[in-house]
């Protein structure tokens, strides 16, 4: 893994990272109503064109999401308002006070999801959690989902699949390693794997992509003008080419009575009664899990490594503690967690520097309201940016201890940092994403030691452009610290 000499804080965009974004949709309508009222107005932002609003500067200044957070600098504004189409209104925020208002205080007004033909699609029509707006099954999914996917005793019951993963990552980076030596099978991702994660990835990037079809809706069908619908038409068909078989497969084991004991979530959700789940809810709300579970915990560890291998002393701090509280003779495990503060005060500063999205799941709002003296009408959404610490683009894990020594979570129910959000939308599988994450991070700091390759000076910590990913993948050179036998074979 390779990388230049950037340092941490010359990162340019990373300072957005509490953004919210709300969707509006009866503009006109206040428009003719505002000249005979006493509402307040609307959020600055920059003059709209009449019926397009703003949506050629939109188009002309991609990713959108830079240019949101430019346009916030140019008002200097923690709170902006961009009409798009004719009717459409994007409230982005960039302060905790203000994120704690939507997302908190007037959490029931935005906690509704913008409607787009790609959340549409990925849903199949709104059959799951995290997308759909609110409403009954909104509510039958979400409760399934945190009673018995994510209900702690669920996940202890689900602990031997993930143990298993865990060894698996230790002997995958294993086997690279011995690959120098002698060629093995490295127990790496075939083309298969490859195929479906990637096109999970392209889902999330394309999810809530600022389409212009979506703020001109009677287009959709119509014209896939910047071609968005056919790549996440394409990348939703990869990924359910690989699962749904599956989910067919064994719901047929379970109707012909050949499998008899649950053993995973999947027959969890093919068993559930009162209420029962059709084929179409299991497999919208497995593809659903996938993006929820996947992009997170990935992004964090690797900027968490990347960061901390550019400053020794961190990672010297992370290795001593995995050493005094588990020690060389056998490897980390999940009932360890709680002792690891110091890793997870890392993985803490990897999600409040760089966040996986630039902005939190889009919130519509149901109803107009007032939020710091701005009139936000029926139909507008939220995302997230802390400007609360001190030296804000400094990778500082000491930030997160606490004095008296208290357990560091990874959520932040003050939104100083976005993470898993909070609210009635909040995310339901904060135990199990820290866990994995922690986990993950864990055992390889405890498995081997990183550098970088002798030809460089430091990893090169500089984000992509179109999104807040490492530009390139974090190579580096790892060596086994552990006795032999611990390492599992696979
Ligand atoms: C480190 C890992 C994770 C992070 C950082 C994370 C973060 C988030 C965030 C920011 C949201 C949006 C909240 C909002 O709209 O205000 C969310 C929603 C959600 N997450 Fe997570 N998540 C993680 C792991 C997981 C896992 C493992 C699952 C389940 C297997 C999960 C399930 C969900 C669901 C179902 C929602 C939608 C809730 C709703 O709209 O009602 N997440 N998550």
């Amino acid at each position: 893994m390779q990388l230049s000499s950037w340092s941490s804080t010359a990162i340019p965009v990373v300072s957005i990272s509490i953004i919210l974004i709300i969707i509006f949709i009866f503009f006109r309508k206040y428009l003719t109503s505002k000249s005979t009222s006493n509402q307040p107005g609307l959020p600055p932002g920059p003059t709209p064109l009449p019926f397009i609003g703003c949506t050629v500067q939109m188009l002309l200044n991609r990713p959108t999401f830079r240019w949101i957070h430019k346009l916030m600098d140019q008002f200097n504004t923690p709170i902006l308002c961009i009409q798009l189409g004719p009717s459409t209104h994007v409230i982005a925020v960039s302060c905790p006070n203000l994120a704690c208002e939507f997302l908190r205080k007037q959490d029931a007004v935005f906690s509704s999801r913008p409607e787009t033909l790609s959340t549409f699609l990925v849903s199949d029509g709104y059959q799951t959690t995290i997308l759909s707006p609110p409403g009954d099954q909104w509510k039958k999914m979400r409760t399934i989902l945190i009673h018995d996917v994510l209900d702690p005793h669920i996940l202890k019951w689900l602990q031997p699949k993930r143990d298993e993963e865990a060894n698996h990552l230790l002997s995958y980076i294993h086997n690279q390693i011995q690959k120098n030596d002698t060629p093995t099978e490295d127990g790496g991702p075939g083309e298969e794997e490859t195929e479906h994660v990637s096109s999970v990835f392209t889902i999330l990037k394309y999810l809530y992509a600022f389409s212009v079809i979506d703020f001109f809706p009677w287009l959709r069908g119509k014209i896939d003008f910047e071609g968005h619908q056919k790549i996440i038409r394409t990348a939703i068909q990869r990924v359910r080419k690989y699962q749904d078989g599956l989910i067919d497969e064994r719901i047929q084991l379970w109707k012909d009575g050949v499998r008899k004991v649950k053993g995973d979530v999947l027959d969890v959700l093919i068993n559930h009664e009162s209420p029962k789940l059709t084929d179409q809810e299991i497999k919208a709300q497995i593809l659903e899990l996938m993006l929820a579970a996947i992009d997170n915990p990935s992004n964090a560890v690797e900027w968490a490594m990347a960061e901390m291998i550019n400053e020794p002393s961190i990672l010297k701090r992370a290795v001593a503690e995995l050493d005094h509280e588990v020690g060389h003779n056998r490897l980390v495990e999940e009932q360890d967690l709680p002792q690891l503060n110091y890793i997870k005060a890392c993985l803490k500063e990897a999600f409040r520097l760089h966040p996986f999205a630039p902005f939190n799941f889009p919130h519509v709002s149901m109803r107009n309201t007032t939020v710091a003296g701005y009139f936000i009408p029926k139909g507008s959404g939220l995302g997230r940016n802390p400007n609360v610490w001190t030296d804000p683009m400094r990778f500082d894990p000491d930030r997160h201890l606490d004095a008296e020594r208290k357990q560091v979570v990874l959520s932040d129910n003050e939104l100083r940092l976005l993470s898993f959000s909070t609210g009635r939308r909040g995310c339901p599988g904060v135990l199990l994403g820290s866990t994995i994450t922690t986990m993950m991070l864990a055992i390889m700091v405890q498995g081997f030691t990183w550098e970088v390759p002798q030809n460089e000076s430091g990893v090169n910590l500089v984000e992509n452009h179109d999104d807040l990913a490492l530009a390139k993948p974090l190579v580096v050179i790892a060596k086994p610290r552990l006795p032999k036998h611990l390492y599992p074979k696979s």
